[in-house]
């Protein structure tokens, strides 16, 4: 089999008409207006509250001020248990505001955090718990909450992956006191670089405006210290135009992640992430398998090694653990006895080439490589 004339990446970034942009980019440069809660801001911000139907949300500069602001805001202190399982952003988020992340193992079957696991970490020095919805695949909310609501703890959710998706009626970012988003040039949806926070308190929102933008109370008056995370116009009106073009997005990846499942679960030794709640809408964000190098006759890492040379450029997402991570290892929730599942899934995992823009031969083409690949010597 010929390798791919081209790469093929892991992901494209979802890019918006360009006349579309051009005529944002003239409303910006007519109104004079670049940053500070401009007239893109505050529309953005009505209709991502009115698309991600939740109470509130506030804009930010990216999903990783997104998470340091909402551990602010709602006072978190001491440990936050979350998942080693994630981008280092999440646990660096509770580094930054002097709070020692706490790591709990991952459910086999989901690949999140394994509530059954969480009260075992909890100490009188834990404040909240900081779970991820890993790939857009909701967590066990109902799970956490009842160990939060026993312990009197905070919830934020990292949803750094999940624009958009639902949870029955329910936007995702309604669980938890707050869930900070991601629109990085990778997700599914993106303003370049940006994110939001959501929540349903409304002081929580005016603490989270405030801190954004240094403090400011008006014009003169400081009442706290706040930082700059606002989210400029030309994000905003990024934002603004990629919203409507996110519902064909969306089905397009649905599409193709119906390919890589229906050709991808008949080859043994090839699993994926699941989840037992039918009611959820997903945003097919990434599409990650899971590789059995016993059945497989490959590991994770020939395997990724082997599709470079077709041109197929994969990632070894989410490797290595957050808890291996050097800065994290002064803390016994790291060892790796702790936390079983989630090494041998990290060393698994590998994520696909998934994108609105990828044609629906290039999914089976690199189906019949994975296929191929499994137990021979690469003579294809
Ligand atoms: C799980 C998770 N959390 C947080 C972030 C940070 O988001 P950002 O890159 O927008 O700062 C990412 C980024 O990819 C992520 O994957």
């Amino acid at each position: 089999m010929k390798p791919f004339s081209k790469p093929i990446y892991v992901t494209r970034p979802l890019l918006p008409d360009r006349k579309a942009i051009h005529r944002k980019l003239d409303e910006i440069l007519d109104a004079q207006w670049l940053t500070n809660r401009g007239p893109q801001h505050k529309l953005f911000e009505k209709e991502i509250t009115r698309y991600l139907k939740v109470p509130y949300v506030s804009l930010v500069n990216n999903g990783t001020s997104a998470l340091q602001l909402a551990c602010r805001v709602l006072r978190l202190t001491g440990e936050v248990i979350t998942t080693p399982f994630t981008f280092p952003a999440t646990p660096h988020a509770l580094y930054w505001n002097n709070i020692k992340p706490v790591f709990c193992d991952i459910e086999e079957a989901s690949w999140n955090i394994d509530p059954s696991k969480i009260e075992a970490l909890i100490t009188p020095a834990t404040s909240a718990i900081l779970p991820v919805h890993v790939f857009g695949n909701p967590c066990d909310t109902k799970a956490i909450q009842k160990i939060a609501d026993k312990y009197r703890l905070k919830v934020v959710y990292d949803a750094a992956h999940c624009f958009g998706v639902k949870v029955g009626e329910k936007g995702i970012g309604n669980f938890g006191d707050a869930s900070a988003f991601s629109f990085h040039a990778t997700k599914v949806f993106n303003t370049l670089e940006g994110g939001a926070i959501t929540c349903k308190d409304p002081a929580i929102k005016e603490r989270i405006d405030l801190a954004k933008n240094f403090g400011f109370q008006g014009e003169n008056t400081i009442v706290a210290p706040g930082i700059n995370a606002k989210m400029d116009e030309f994000q905003a009106a990024f934002g603004l135009v990629c919203l409507k073009i996110l519902a064909r997005e969306i089905k397009k990846r649905k599409k193709l992640t119906a390919i890589y499942q229906q050709r991808l679960s008949k080859i043994e030794g090839i699993d994926f992430a699941t989840n037992n709640n039918r009611t959820v809408e997903h945003n097919y964000y990434n599409f990650v398998i899971r590789v059995d190098e016993g059945e497989f006759g490959k590991s994770r890492d020939q395997l990724y090694e082997e599709l470079k040379k077709y041109n197929i450029f994969t990632r070894k997402y989410f490797y290595p653990l957050c808890s291996q991570f050097q800065c994290y290892r002064d803390s016994s929730s790291v060892f790796p006895i702790n936390l079983p599942v989630a090494g041998r899934v990290s060393k698994e995992v590998l994520s696909l080439p998934l994108y609105g823009g990828l044609a629906e031969s290039c999914v089976s083409k690199i189906c019949d490589i994975v296929e191929a690949l499994r137990k021979s010597n690469n003579q294809l």
